[in-house]
């Protein structure tokens, strides 16, 4: 339940530090075969399912471009998608392509993959014990949640941008900074449409209780994206949201993160991380939250950390 604030390179959605041979410039090092003749029946029917019940959820929760991409690309109800098929519409309008890897890589690989304008995307898809919550990214956040997104050429640009942008914290052991841009925007973000806040982000679309949470609660802050605020917000992997960023238009996001970030890791360095309930003094506040979802968790998160400590314990008498 620890964010990794060090240089390490497994900084968001459980990204793993082992690079093997990798070399920049080795784009596919880690990229692999869809293999979609592959995929079970069953597994086409847990795609089918957690499909039907985003469906259910998102109309008038998600960015309203995405319920027209989602179709546009072709993206179906009733099996997994061939990643061939979604390229042939998405590379001709975006110049993106989708390509498979077998799981979490490491951020350097993956920020080399976005900057070359290719989208790594989970070829394997969660069980049904993992219907409601998995960790590693697995074709159903990846393709659901990030492509019908990708498919706007604004927002496009951007994931190129962050690609190289990424890159260059890794050179200068500011990866964990980046990775929080990309914790609050691609994955938790949200945009404040003429008729109501609305989704963006990936890790929201892809789950249903924070696709509701994350707009309805009391609990969770709302408050204004603010890029330098945001480069010093702590997060946490396994949970809600306690602060969620709203931007107003992509065109916004993209304008905002398009300066050199190197002055702005000298500045954020010497200030005090932001943890996620907290609201800063600078803060556009648009939804002050009650913070009692977060005052639940945090005493959950207390209360397995002292059972762990005291089985530790147990351990060390036998
Ligand atoms: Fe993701």
């Amino acid at each position: 339940m620890k964010e990794i604030t060090g240089n390490s390179s497994r900084v968001f959605e459980g990204h793993y530090s082992d690079l093997g041979d990798w070399k920049r410039g080795d784009i596919d090092y880690f990229v692999v075969p869809q293999r979609w003749d592959d995929y079970t029946t069953e597994e086409h029917a847990i795609w089918r399912d957690l499909y039907h019940r985003q469906m259910e959820i998102l109309p008038g929760r998600a960015i309203s471009l995405f319920m027209d991409n989602l179709k546009e690309l072709g993206i179906a109800a009733d099996r997994i998608p061939d990643f061939d098929d979604i390229n042939k519409i998405l590379k001709p309008k975006t110049g993106w392509e989708v390509v498979g890897v077998p799981g979490p890589i490491p951020v350097e690989p993956f920020f080399e993959l976005l900057a070359n304008r290719r989208f790594p995307v989970g070829t394997f898809i969660r069980t049904r014990e993992q219907f409601d919550y998995i960790q590693e990214p697995d074709v159903f956040h990846d393709l659901f949640g990030h492509v019908p997104i990708l498919f706007d050429p604004v927002f496009a640009d951007y994931m190129e941008a962050y690609g190289k942008g990424g890159l260059k914290a890794a050179d200068h052991k500011a990866v964990y900074m980046i990775g929080r841009l990309y914790w609050y925007t691609v994955e938790f973000g949200l945009i404040q449409e003429e008729d109501g806040l609305r989704i963006y982000g990936a890790g929201i679309l892809s789950s249903p209780t924070e696709s509701v949470f994350s707009l309805e609660s009391d609990s969770p802050n709302r408050i204004k994206f603010d890029v330098k605020r945001l480069l010093r917000s702590r997060f946490f992997i396994d949970d809600f949201q306690d602060t969620y960023h709203v931007i107003e238009s992509f065109d916004e996001l993209f304008e905002a993160t398009k300066p050199d970030f190197l002055p702005y890791y000298d500045e954020v360095r010497k200030l005090p991380t932001i943890q996620p309930p907290e609201l800063a003094e600078s803060d556009v506040v648009l939804h002050k939250g009650t913070g009692e979802y977060a005052r639940k968790a945090a005493e959950n998160r207390a209360e397995r950390q002292k059972q762990k400590q005291e089985q530790e314990a147990a351990r060390k008498a036998e």
